[in-house]
């Protein structure tokens, strides 16, 4: 007998053309290439130009994932989007893809949970499909953080993490007989309030009489993120792994069954202290925090793809995703393809 599971049909993504060195980064603040890829492995990442904006990411990225699915944005039953990085404060970006792609009358769902927004959202499409509610659902990752970080000294920390870009992925509804089908096994997401501010950005914000944003606020750097780097390491190493775990043990596999690990792209040392914690070897773990930085809710529909487009990912192998972000914020995903 069979049963209604979801599946990835199509992987997009896109980063736009200007390429940022580390080098290009230490002539705007004290920093060095040496600095960034000892502590972080990042080489480059891309930044956009001008005007562009997350949605314009999005569209590139959703325009390939449609295309690789086969089908166009009139076969899409609803658009969920993630990013901490939003066109406009509201309405959510979803609305401004949707406008983009053409395709009106859908829901349209921001999701606002940072570096696990990817996991969160291929979630929500996976329910929303398995109780029969939707056919096709667009899951959408895409950043433009180089407009929101401090590219002076003050900000260095962060500044040198992160890139812009966008992933995509096309679910879609599937009968399946076995388990050697391609499916979404399972998700599994999770939250812990207590350490919102180590990983956050203040202002705006409504904990002042208002208004929301002050030059005050500017002035002291409130609109720009703050990350305790430290706290955020040890809690990362030790809840991906924990989450793939708990997504193996719910499928009753093994890390063992797994062919391929896609972690989000914070910082090479966590996904390589992930790996270690795991017990698996890295060279199942597919990174690109070297050519991109952190995409945030973008890293892993673009490590899908490029998994793909080197050869790495293919029909039938199994998959196993894990973020973990502000919030905090972390999850996995365990699937075939
Ligand atoms: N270039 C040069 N020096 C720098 C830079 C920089 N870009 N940034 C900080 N420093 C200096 C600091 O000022 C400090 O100097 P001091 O010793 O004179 O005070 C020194 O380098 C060490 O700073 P630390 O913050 O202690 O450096 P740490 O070893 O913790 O590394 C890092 C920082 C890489 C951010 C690390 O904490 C980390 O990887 N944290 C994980 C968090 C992460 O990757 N977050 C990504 C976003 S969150 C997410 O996606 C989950």
């Amino acid at each position: 007998m069979s049963a209604r599971c979801s599946r990835i049909a199509g992987v997009g993504k896109y980063v736009p053309p200007r390429v940022v060195t580390n080098d290009d980064l230490a002539g705007m603040m004290e920093t060095s290439d040496e600095w960034i890829r000892q502590r972080t492995g990042i080489e480059t990442r891309h930044w956009v130009e001008g005007t562009t904006t997350t949605s314009d990411l999005a569209l590139e990225a959703s325009r390939q994932a449609l295309d690789d699915a086969g089908v166009g944005p009139d076969d899409l039953d609803m658009i969920v989007f993630a990013t901490l990085s939003p066109d406009h404060e509201f309405p959510g970006t979803g609305c401004f893809l949707q406008q983009k792609l053409d395709c009106p009358g859908i829901p349209a769902l921001d999701i606002r949970q940072a570096c696990t927004g990817f996991l969160y959202g291929l979630a929500i499409a996976d329910q929303f499909i398995r109780t029969g509610a939707k056919e096709r659902v667009l899951v959408v990752g895409s950043e433009v953080q180089s407009k929101s970080l401090d590219k002076t000294t003050r900000g260095r920390d962060i500044a040198v993490l992160f890139g812009d870009g966008a992933g995509a992925v096309v679910v879609e509804a599937t009968d399946v007989l076995g388990h050697e089908d391609a499916q979404i096994y399972s998700t599994h997401l999770h939250a812990d309030g207590r350490h919102a501010r180590e990983l956050w950005m203040d202002a705006p914000t409504q904990t002042t009489e208002g208004p929301r944003i002050t030059h005050e606020m500017i002035d002291e750097g409130r609109h720009f993120p703050y990350m305790n780097g430290k706290f955020v390491f040890v809690h990362a190493s030790k809840r991906m792994p924990e989450s793939v775990l708990e997504a193996c043990a719910a499928n009753a596999m093994s890390v063992d069954d797994v062919d391929l690990f896609l972690f989000h792209q914070a910082n090479l040392r966590i996904n390589q202290q992930v790996a270690k914690n795991l017990g698996v070897s890295e060279d199942r773990v597919f990174n690109t925090i070297q050519k991109y930085g952190n995409t945030t809710a973008a890293t892993i529909p673009i490590g899908m793809r490029d998994a793909i487009d080197a050869g790495v990912l293919e029909p039938g192998m199994v998959v196993a995703m894990s973020a973990f972000g502000s919030g905090f914020t972390w999850g996995s995903a365990l699937l075939r393809m």
